[in-house]
């Protein structure tokens, strides 16, 4: 299968006529063949997109919201489907890829509802017979970049709400991962979307993404990625007062305090910390936990993940899948060499799986250190793999220190049976999201999602908060006394 550009309404032959493989993680076979475009594409693609917004944001918000439920059907339908491909060509458990596009259904529903709102306000005049609102306002044409590890979630995250609001949108998916992107064009194809509001332009991020980044008339980039990838794309965008939201990942943290239930404490960080391989922006990679009860919580957490079957995720009955490529397999593994070489201990794992069905798929064994300490380079980049590290703390104060200590700040969680404990972490923690007795991961759609600190620049995906993305805020006065009436002045007449 070669998988060709999605262009003003047709699949295209990329410009430079070249291809690159996609492999599937968990064998290493090739997959398909993605197209590997140039700059010429995203023009192609940016022209066209101008051109049809112009029209599409002239269509009521309602109707717009329409084809967006129509897509929700359509992936609902094709969930099943879908979440195999998913696993194919991302890696992911087959259960997890149901999740996945279970995300996308429900951002759908939910920013279709948002086609019958996108709300503005109405408030009074400081004058007589003068009416005043603010409306929101699409911004034209959007670029959205997005990574490997929710090849569908983060793309509807950004594109459901950039359509309803009235915008074109040129999407550049992870080259890991365009199956998800052709399958997502060909629902919005389907549903009814008009040509050239949406396209898909495939291809690496130095000559494709920059060149959307850097394109004059795209007006809002929205990027999902890495911390480095995110700055170099900021500094861009500012240089060309671009609008840009950055979502760059975590270094999240499971507290667990002296009164914690245990049991629920370990389901929780095993959950986060292996779910997807680690490969979450969300993931767990730390647990910070109250001296009292750290032996017994590694005890139990050891024994968790001695029953965690590691393997091709199409099997239902495995639990932890490959990391997505040969590359990432050893930037984890350099990273659990780091943490021996900083003194942590390793309590299991810390090495890359090559033998029997593992050795032609991408396997890291399910990894924790402990006794590291919140200085530890382990402790405080992030891994992007099933690796997580143990810190011992005294007290919640201490917990929340080491929470904060870190450049991230998008989740974490506390586990403890005291209300005053989570009063106090629900307002100390410096993270975009907080769990309360419960892991670092499973965000629902309709709250913001994002971070503080190199996690973000301040704005969110998902919930309402993804419109102020993709909206430009206009201001409008009416003055229907038919006279001059200056603000601030005749005031008082
Ligand atoms: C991501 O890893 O970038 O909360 C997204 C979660 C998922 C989304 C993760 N709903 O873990």
């Amino acid at each position: 299968m070669k998988i060709q550009n999605y262009i003003n309404g047709e699949w295209k032959e990329p410009s430079t006529g070249q291809f690159a493989p996609v492999i599937n993680p968990a064998t290493g076979e090739t997959i398909a063949e993605v197209a590997m475009s140039g700059p010429n594409d995203i023009d192609e693609a940016v022209q066209a997109a101008k051109e049809a917004q112009k029209q599409w944001a002239l269509v009521p918000a309602p109707k717009r919201a329409e084809i967006l439920y129509k897509v929700g059907m359509l992936l609902k339908e094709r969930k099943e489907q879908l979440a195999r491909m998913l696993t194919m060509e991302m890696g992911k458990v087959i259960e997890e890829a149901r999740g996945e596009v279970q995300e996308g259904i429900d951002m759908a529903f939910y920013m279709a509802g948002e086609g019958r709102r996108l709300f503005g306000d109405t408030t009074p005049s400081e004058l007589k017979d003068k009416f005043a609102m603010s409306v929101r306002v699409p911004v034209g044409v959007v670029g959205i970049i997005t990574p490997w590890n929710f090849p569908i979630a983060i793309a509807t995250w950004k594109s459901f709400p950039a359509i309803v609001a009235g915008n074109a949108v040129v999407w550049k998916p992870a080259p890991e991962t365009p199956i998800m992107a052709q399958e997502l064009a060909r629902i919005f194809e389907e549903a009814g979307l008009p040509p050239g509001v949406f396209h898909v332009v495939h291809g690496d991020g130095p000559t494709v993404g920059n060149a959307l980044v850097e394109h004059p008339d795209v007006k809002v980039i929205s990027f999902t990625g890495s911390n480095e990838v995110g700055r170099m794309i900021a500094e861009k965008c500012g240089r060309l007062l671009k609008k840009v939201s950055l979502e760059m990942g975590g270094k999240n943290a499971v507290i667990v305090m002296d009164d914690a239930d245990l049991t629920l404490a370990v389901d929780g960080i095993i959950w986060s910390a292996f779910g997807t391989s680690g490969q979450r922006c969300t993931a767990c990679s730390r647990v910070i936990v109250h001296e009292r009860v750290k032996q017994e919580l590694e005890r139990r957490l050891l024994e968790a993940v001695k029953t965690l079957k590691i393997g091709n995720g199409l099997d239902e009955t495995v639990k932890v899948g490959p990391v997505i490529h040969e590359e990432a397999l050893q930037k984890i593994d350099r990273y659990v060499r780091i943490g021996v070489e900083e003194g942590a201990k390793l309590l299991v794992g810390g090495y890359i799986l090559r033998e029997g069905d593992y050795a032609r798929g991408f396997y890291y064994a399910p990894t924790i250190f402990t006794d590291v300490t919140p200085n530890m380079r382990i402790a405080r980049e992030e891994i992007f793999g099933p690796v997580v590290s143990i810190i011992s703390v005294r007290s919640l104060d201490e917990a929340i220190a080491v929470n904060n200590s870190v450049d991230y700040g998008l989740s974490s969680a506390i586990f403890t049976r005291d209300v005053n404990n989570v009063f106090r972490a629900m307002r100390d923690l410096d993270t975009g999201i907080v769990y309360v007795n419960a892991g670092t991961t499973g965000a629902e759609i309709h709250l913001p999602f994002g971070g503080t600190k190199g996690t973000g620049n301040g704005h969110r995906d998902s919930g309402v908060a993804a419109l102020d993305v993709f909206t430009e805020w206009r201001s409008i006065y009416v003055d229907f006394s038919g006279k001059l009436q200056r603000a601030q002045i005749d005031t008082d007449d």
